[in-house]
Order: structure tokens, then sequence, then C-alpha cells
């Protein structure tokens, strides 16, 4: 039995096999034998037979499989190329691992807010809390007594909350008001602290923050002297997936005038394999997921004059052309689409998935989720936001702005929240769980809303902002951003290297 042999018969039998496996059975001195009880002891849950997936012990002794092989790991690539006939939706899973569609309890009431800000408290300081010795702010001021020289005594101390005020001094110095739920507190850092204050610069109001440093003689004022955010690990090991392709996008808008319908009509005859260009055909044979990070239609109503500028005037319309695309799109192809501000759904955030008389129309390997979302992608985590909240980290962040957006996510990821500040772009739905807190962390990160193209790693997490579809709008021009439309990432699943795709 030769490799192709081995190959065609696990094909036949609904399987892939991964290189390593087929060495192995080809090496089987009786490889139909150990074919049918690998058959025979696989679940139906299995895609891929890898090399764990080969017993060899009822053959034990007789069987002269060198003791080594058993122990080679499954790895990628697959055959990927002798499978395209076969290529089917069930051999590309999803799974959502975090959603608020259909779970959304609030009704926005201020015990509400209370409750999603303490959530919010309890969790990301549990992020920080290993790391240092934190007391209560309530005990500061109980140590503090008329005459008695609290600060000096206590040495360094250490609390956790969250930033309710950024203000400077002066002199130039930040102080920032800190609350945790026994009381609140003022923090200094000084401007002759370079380090210290350029991280000072960087934060933002309601993040959760761990602060060190001495009290002041009064005992009224802590003088940092050092920071410390939740952030991801230092240790995220650098993750490799599955294998073959998903494909990122987002902010089609779909029924705006300056929708560009013909690069788009070209990305998605690349979805279908139809397409002159050699390279790009190889690329898009390996497309297992396409990921839409919001804006799927142009909406109504968003924003003021907004009618002038769309070629589809009504919202059910838009979203009927944008199902017309996606029934284009191969069948084995597994899309998930999260809505965004544009979307028909409620403003405030998380948003649930688009509703069930706009889903109808969409074809079954439409996966819809709400925003934030985070999914399995076969093994590998994605979470997918929109992205509104970098509006609020271009205007509060130094560093960031519309044309490095993914400078924001970096942000977010130190947060280890996606969307901290209170009060200014975005509406926040008070869920009992704050939805944006990155409890687990993601393998990508992927977002939209700014319109402009970004990839960049951070800690080993993949951060990506996947464009647009849109051309400039007047909107667009007056605020001076510059959208780089029509650009695709593809991350490959397997190494997470990220290709750019233009169709422009
Ligand atoms: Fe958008």
């Amino acid at each position: 039995m030769n490799e192709v042999d081995v190959l065609t018969f696990f094909i036949e039998e609904g399987y892939q096999i991964s290189p390593e496996a087929v060495e192995i059975i080809c090496s089987h001195p009786s490889p139909e034998k150990l074919i049918r009880h690998v058959l025979e002891r696989i679940d139906a849950s299995v895609l891929v037979v890898g090399a764990e997936h080969i017993d060899h012990e009822p053959f034990g002794d007789n069987g002269n499989a060198p003791a080594d092989t058993l122990i080679i790991q499954a790895a990628m690539p697959l055959f990927q190329v002798l499978l395209h006939n076969d290529r089917s939706l069930s051999d590309n899973p999803v799974s959502v691992i975090s959603d608020i569609s259909d779970n959304s309890t609030c009704v926005g009431e201020y015990m509400e807010f209370v409750q999603f800000f303490r959530n919010r408290y309890s969790r990301l300081s549990e992020i920080i809390r290993p790391r240092i010795n934190a007391r209560p702010i309530e005990s500061l001021s109980k140590n503090r007594s008329p005459g008695m020289r609290g600060g000096r005594d206590m040495g360094e101390v250490s609390i956790i909350g969250m930033v309710s005020d950024i203000k400077s001094t002066s002199n130039g110095h930040k102080i920032l008001e800190v609350d945790d739920p026994t009381g609140s507190f003022s923090v200094l850092v000084r401007m002759a602290d370079k380090e210290l204050y350029e991280q000072a610069m960087h934060l933002v109001l309601d993040e959760v923050v761990g602060f060190s440093g001495s009290l002041t003689n009064d005992g009224k004022l802590m003088i940092a002297q050092k920071i410390i955010l939740p952030d991801l690990p230092n240790t995220m090991a650098k993750k490799s997936g599955s294998y073959g392709k998903a494909v990122l996008t987002s902010d089609v808008h779909i029924g705006s005038s300056t929708f560009m319908e013909e690069p788009w009509e070209r990305f998605i005859d690349f979805l279908r394999g139809d397409t002159d260009n050699e390279a790009l055909a190889a690329i898009s044979e390996e497309v297992r997921y396409l990921v839409v990070a919001g804006d799927l239609v142009d909406g109504v109503g968003i924003y003021p004059g907004q009618e002038h500028e769309l070629s589809i005037p009504d919202v059910y319309d838009q979203y009927r052309k944008a199902a017309e695309y996606f029934n284009e799109i191969p069948e084995h192809i597994r899309v998930i689409i999260s809505p965004g501000n544009h979307d028909a759904v409620r403003q405030a955030e998380p948003q649930p998935k688009l509703p069930e008389c706009i889903r109808a129309d969409f074809p079954s390997n439409v996966t819809f989720v709400g925003n934030p979302a985070m999914v399995d992608l076969d093994g590998t985590k994605i979470l997918i936001y929109h992205g509104r909240s970098i509006d609020d980290l271009v205007a509060a962040v130094p560093g960031v702005s519309y044309s490095a957006p993914t400078r924001g996510m970096v942000e977010m990821m130190k947060f280890r929240h996606l969307s901290p500040i209170y009060g200014s772009r975005v509406s926040i739905a008070p869920e009992k769980n704050d939805p944006f807190v990155l409890n687990q962390v993601p393998d990508i990160l992927h977002c939209g809303h700014v319109h402009t193209l970004g990839v960049e790693w951070y800690k080993n997490v993949l951060l990506i902002n996947s464009g647009t579809w849109q051309g400039q709008t007047e909107f667009q021009k007056r605020m001076n951003v510059v959208p780089t439309p029509c650009q695709v990432p593809v991350v490959d699943l397997v190494t997470y290297k990220t290709s750019i795709l233009r169709f422009d």
C-alpha cells in the first residue's frame, strides 16, 4: 500500500489524514489491518486523522512498528491539494465561545450600571492581584491619624483601582483619582519619572490599574513608583493552528454610494476560485473561513444627511443585496458575521446578532454572532469586535490614530478590556458581566470600524484591523480620515502569517 492509496482510502471514508499518520500506516507490516483498526476506533468528531489516533498496541510485538513512530505528533500541512473536490462545510467547524446574543438581560437601570462596573473591577483586579500586595483603599485613610506621619510609617503601599479622573497639575504632573469598592484615593505621577509618566499618559478613564508608591506625609496622596496594568502575560506561547486560511474583512457598507462594488465582486470571485491569477487561485483553494467584523451594510439614519449618500435607501434592501453576495460564496467556506454600528441591531454594546428576519435570507454556511464575540475556528480563537472604542482611544491615547488602528488594539490588550472609557462614543448596555473584559486571551483580535488596514503582533496575539469596502465619505473628508479600501488580510491558520490581498 503506498501513500496515495492510504490517503485515498481515508478521503473516501470521509476523513483527512496528516502526512505523519500516512507514514506510520505505510511503514506498518499490515497497513490494511491497521487502517481497519483506526477506523473502528475513531469517533465521528475526528476530522483529521493524526499520528495520535493510531494505536499500534493490538498488533503489539507482532506488528513490528518502530516504537518511536507512536509518539510522532500530527502536524500540518495536510494533503489539501488532493482534497479540493471533497471540501465540505463540516471540515470547517465553528464554535461560539462568548456572545451576548440571546443572553441579554439588561434594561439600563442605575443598579445594573453599578453591578456592571463592579464586575469589571473584580475581574480585572483579580488579574493584577497576584503581582502586587494590594490593600483596600479605605485602609490607607484608616492608618492616617491626626498628628501622625502616616505616609512614612506605611512604607510602600499598593492599591488596585478604577481610574475615575485624570488631571494635570500646573507643573505638568499627572494626578489620577482611583476608586475601589471601599473608597477613592489620589495618585501623583511626577513628570521627572520619565518612564512612569509615559505610562501614565496611556492611562484612560474607567480602566482598572494597580499602583505602588509611598504616601505623602499627610497621608492624602500616593506618589506613584510603579503602574501595573492587567496586560497579557509575557509568557504567551506562539500558537500554531490547524490548516488552511481565514479571510478577515469588515465595513463592507453595502447600500452606500461609495461602496466599491466592482472590487467587492472580484473578491467574491476570488472566494469562488474564479480568477486567472494562479497565486490567488492557490490561496482561494485553501480558504476555510470568512469573518466579517461589522458594518455589513451602510444602514439608515446613522449620521445626519446619510440619505444623500445611499445607493440603496432601504435597510432591508441593503441586507437583501448583501445576502445575494453571500449566496455566491462556496458552501464549504464557513462565514461568521458580527454587527457594527451601521447594522440593524441596538447601538448600545454588546450588540446582539442580526435579527431572524435578516438572517433568513443568508445561506446556511453563515453563522451570525453578536459584537463582541469570541469564536473558535477549528482550534483558533478569534475575538471579533467591531472597534467603536478605537474612536475613544484615538482621542485619549497618544500614538493611537486612524492611520494606525492596531496601536489602539495593543492598548486593549494592555487594559485586558476592549472598551474601557464610559460615556464617550461607545454607549454601553450594562449586562451582568462586562463582556469587554478579556479573561480569555484570543489568538487573534479582529476589529474594523476605522476603515484602515492594520496588522500587528502583541505578545503573540495577532491584531488585525481589516479595513473596508467603502471609499472616502464626505464625513471622512471633513475628519481627514483616509480609508484603505479593498485590501483583505488572509491569515494562514498553520503559521498565523498574514498576507494582504488587493482587489482595487
Ligand atoms: Fe464602518
